[in-house]
Formats: C-alpha cells, sequence, structure tokens
C-alpha cells in the first residue's frame, strides 16, 4: 500500500536483499552453473542497445550478485565494477569472479549504498555506467540518483538505464488492462511479502520493502538536468517474467500480452550520453 516512507527504510530494504542473496545463489533463475558454464546473463536488446563495450570500463550500479556485471566483462569490457549495498550480493559477485579468473583490475565489486558511489567506487569516472532491470524502483529520488550517476560518466561515455516501465504498477495485477493506481504518485510502496521474484515459495522472514515509482519522464528529465543528452528512450512491449497471468511466453522468453489484446510498454531502456566538453 502507499504509506509515508518509514525512518528505516534503508534497514528494511537491505535485510530483504541481504536474506534473498543466498536463495538467489542457489536457485534456477540465476542459474549460476549454467552462468559459471558460459551463459549470458544479459538481455538481448541490451547488447544491441550498449553495442561493443570491448576494452572499455563499465561501472554497474546496484549490480546484486554480478552476473549481468561479469557478462560485460565476457564481451570485453576491460574493467567492470560492480556496486551494491548488500554485502553478501557483493560477496557472491567477487565469488563468481574468481570463479571466472577475473582479477581485481578487471572485475571489481564494492559494498555502498548507491548514493555513495563517487566515494566507494575505485575511478572517479568510467566509460559506460549502466544500471539494470528491478534498481530504480528501490530509490526514493531519482533527481539525487540521476546526479550521481551521471558524475561518473566519463566525457564522450554514456549511461544506460534498462528498467521495468512504471506503467505495469499502475494497472490491475490480473489483466493489466485498467488504470488501478496513480502512476505519478509521490508515496512509497510499503509492502510486506515473503519468498522472491527467483522463488515465490522460498522461507523468509526479512519481508518488508519500501519502494518507489518514477514516471519515465521523471527519469528523462533527471538524466538532462545532470548534463547528460538523451540518445534514445526505447519502449518495450515485452517482460522478463508474467507481470500478469494473461501475458504469453514468446520462444524469445519474453513474456506478451495476448495478440488480440492491445498492449502497454513492460519494460524502457535509455542511452544517455556526457559530451566530451561541457
Ligand atoms: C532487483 S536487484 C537488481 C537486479 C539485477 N538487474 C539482477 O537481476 O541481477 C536490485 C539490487 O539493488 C540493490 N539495492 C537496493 N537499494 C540499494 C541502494 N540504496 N544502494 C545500493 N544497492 C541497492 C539490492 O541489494 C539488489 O541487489
Amino acid at each position: 500500500m502507499y504509506a509515508a516512507t518509514p525512518d528505516d527504510w534503508h534497514e528494511i530494504n537491505r535485510a530483504r536483499w541481504d536474506e534473498r542473496v543466498p536463495i538467489h545463489a542457489a536457485g534456477d533463475f540465476y542459474d549460476l552453473d549454467a552462468f559459471l558454464a558460459g551463459q549470458d546473463a544479459l538481455r538481448d536488446f541490451e547488447l544491441v542497445e550498449v553495442g561493443d563495450v570491448t576494452g572499455r570500463s563499465l561501472l554497474h550500479l546496484q549490480c546484486h550478485i554480478g552476473v549481468d556485471t561479469l557478462s560485460w566483462a565476457r564481451h570485453g569490457a576491460a574493467q567492470v565494477v560492480g556496486l551494491d549495498f548488500s554485502e553478501p550480493a557483493v560477496e557472491t559477485a567477487r565469488g563468481l569472479a574468481r570463479s571466472l579468473g577475473l582479477p581485481q583490475e578487471r572485475a571489481a565489486f564494492v559494498t555502498a549504498d548507491v548514493h555513495d558511489a563517487a566515494q566507494a567506487v575505485p575511478d572517479s569516472s568510467y566509460d559506460i555506467v549502466y544500471t539494470g532491470l528491478g534498481a530504480l524502483n528501490w530509490l526514493p529520488d531519482v533527481c539525487r540518483w540521476a546526479e550521481i550517476a551521471a558524475s561518473l560518466v566519463t566525457p564522450g561515455g554514456f549511461l544506460y538505464l534498462a528498467e521495468f516501465h512504471p506503467l505495469t504498477d499502475c494497472m490491475d495485477d490480473t489483466n493489466g488492462s485498467t488504470v488501478t493506481y496513480d502512476y505519478f504518485s509521490r508515496d512509497a510502496w510499503v509492502d510486506e511479502s515473503p519468498g522472491t521474484y527467483a522463488d515465490l515459495d522460498a522461507v523468509t522472514v526479512h519481508n518488508g520493502s519500501v519502494e518507489w515509482q518514477h514516471p519515465v519522464g521523471e527519469v528523462v528529465s533527471a538524466l538532462a538536468a545532470a548534463g547528460l543528452r538523451i540518445e534514445f528512450l526505447h519502449e518495450h512491449d515485452a517482460s522478463l517474467f508474467p507481470r500478469y497471468p494473461v501475458l504469453e511466453r514468446h520462444p524469445d522468453g519474453y513474456y506478451r500480452f495476448p495478440a488480440d489484446r492491445p498492449r502497454i510498454p513492460m519494460m524502457y531502456s535509455i542511452k544517455a550520453s556526457r559530451p566530451v566538453s561541457g
């Protein structure tokens, strides 16, 4: 339900994530054995939209257990840095990097709040700042996030963001066809839910969560106000998971509305570059 932001929102969220890390590391959703054997964790549209990362430095904000971060390294990034506020997540990511034989200079992981990223990461800026699906909803202030993220982009480099579309959280949970929740709500969404998207039946005790929705226009405007130039904003008609029971799984692994149903965007992606001067 929408509610005032609890003072301890940060601790509530971190406890939730810390508890879910071992479940994610052991489960089929992230399938770490397959990942270590070479399976790519990145989505096909991300690979196309980010383009060739060979020889580039990449900072992944809110990297979770690092499978996306390390996938960028496997695609040729010269140096990847992952940041997350969950110590167990960062420890898991470090273990994966060791298993892949990637030294600290190629793949480093730091435990820090994203708001402290500028002080926490080893370098002052990166060719690519990347943030992936399910990250922004954990942050209360998208303008503050955009300033920090943009400050870490090297002149001539870019920020790339892939996210679930906030419109999906406004529609009814069954059919995704009726506007049910306010798109522009400023309140926190405060919830108690056991398990995790990676294992709905997992037994968990730290079940609180405090999240916020950020209209796409606010995200774009925040990035522009932080000095980045918007290269594109793409909206995608698919989701990574069955957000509504009516969605159908396609051979490409994405979930979409049946062909006879009007569509809404369920994910979006943004590329925003930092001009070489200015
Ligand atoms: C849904 S996960 C990101 C998922 C990622 N795309 C993946 O599938 O691996 C969100 C991550 O954000 C992290 N997180 C949440 N709030 C944060 C904050 N304030 N600072 C840093 N990390 C945070 C959580 O620990 C979690 O690992």
